[in-house]
């Protein structure tokens, strides 16, 4: 009941400007494949493409073995769902979900049927009778879903479905979209700008930076091994710090950062070093322990500074000066001991394989 999608060599250019550049990506069936990247990377010129609205400049466009890239929209057969609701006003809720089965002509006793079941779907079974200036924001975004999937489609293409919504309903949506891709295995191709939202939902995460495929994995992959800065600071929090290498042999890399001396172990997709070279490292705040005295047996340490606090209910985020430069850590707000206050003065130790060698694309 899904299909696979496939993007090869895609490049969709505006005048001089390359808003898709040679995008080649797997989307296997069934999976939740979402495309992250800032606004403007180019991510809703894919899924265009994909849906058949916007015309690829070169490269081809293949569903389950079947070359489509010259096929219009309507042959396609996708479901799809954008940012703004899009209903129907002048119809009702019943009449919104019936509208392509209409047009594919299906008969009427069935229509009510599907529509019923769509409505318990998305958990509106009382509201059919309902325009759509008499939903809510999370309820009309629903109905456009329910729109979206009513005809069983193979593929389902969101761009920035949840964006418009407050967090707490963004949250029960997303729950709902997930819960909606295991019971019907179709293929989602979701768009976002939202890293969280990202992290959250997919099976795989497609990382787009102008107009190109920059990583791609499933998000606990891409999160721990970021390649790049863009990656790393994109995808979560994330601290850099810049050295110089003093020693290397294969995976453990001795560098210098600030005047201290700190060791880099375990697997990395960054570039290879050898001494002399620059080396930039990524390190994830929830990697760091901050302590009042100096953990002498801590592979990694350095003198901090806090700069600030900030309380997110579970955790303390905390901003430091560093002799490494500023740094970040995450501090679970019900951990022992003393509060973090700013002005303290503390250590920071974190293990040599708690970070990662980058490649530096800034
Ligand atoms: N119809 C268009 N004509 C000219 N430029 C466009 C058009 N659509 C998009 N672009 C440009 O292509 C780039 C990618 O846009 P878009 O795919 O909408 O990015 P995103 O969805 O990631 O925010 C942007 O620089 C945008 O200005
Ligand atoms: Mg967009």
């Amino acid at each position: 009941m899904s299909e696979s999608i496939r993007l090869d060599h895609l490049t969709k250019r505006y005048g001089g400007h390359l808003a898709t550049d040679d995008v080649s990506l797997e989307i296997p069936a069934g999976r939740f494949v979402t495309l992250l990247g800032p606004s403007g990377s180019g991510k809703t010129t894919l899924l265009m493409m994909i849906a058949g609205f916007v015309r690829p400049t070169t490269g081809r466009i293949v569903v389950s073995g079947r070359d489509i890239t010259d096929d219009p929209p309507e042959r396609r057969e996708f479901g799809m769902v954008f940012q703004g609701y899009a209903l129907f006003p002048h119809l009702t809720v019943a009449e919104n979900l019936a509208f392509p089965l209409k047009l594919r002509k299906m008969p009427r006793a069935r229509i009510e049927q599907e529509v019923r079941r769509m409505l318990d779907t998305v958990h509106l079974p009382q509201l059919g009778g309902r325009y759509p200036r008499e939903l809510s924001g999370g309820q009309q975004q629903r109905v456009a879903l329910a729109r979206a999937l009513i005809f069983n489609p193979k593929v389902l293409l969101l761009d920035e479905s949840l964006s418009a919504l407050d967090k707490n309903l963004r949250a029960g949506l997303q729950e709902e979209l997930r819960d909606l891709h295991a019971r019907l295995g179709t293929t989602f191709v979701f768009v976002t700008h939202d890293q969280e939202e990202a992290l959250s939902m997919s099976d795989e995460i497609v990382i787009v930076n102008h107009g190109r495929i920059v990583q791609s994995g499933a998000p606990r992959a891409l999160y721990d091994r970021p390649r790049t800065r863009f990656v790393a600071d994109f995808l979560g929090r994330a601290n850099f710090v810049e050295g110089i290498v003093t020693a290397s042999a294969g995976t453990a890399i001795s560098y210098e950062a600030g005047g201290i001396p700190l060791r880099q172990a375990g697997p990395s997709d960054g570039p290879p070093v050898r001494p002399g070279d620059a080396i930039l490292v990524g390190l994830r705040p929830e990697k760091l322990r901050l302590a009042r005295d100096e953990p002498g047996g801590a592979t990694n340490r350095t003198p901090a500074e806090i700069a600030l606090v900030t309380f997110e209910g579970a955790d303390h985020h905390v901003r430091l000066t560093t002799p490494l430069g500023p740094m970040q850590a995450v501090v679970p707000s019900d951990a022992a001991g003393p509060q973090p206050t700013r002005g303290d003065k503390v250590w920071l130790s974190w293990d040599a394989d708690a970070s990662v060698v980058l490649h530096d694309d800034r």
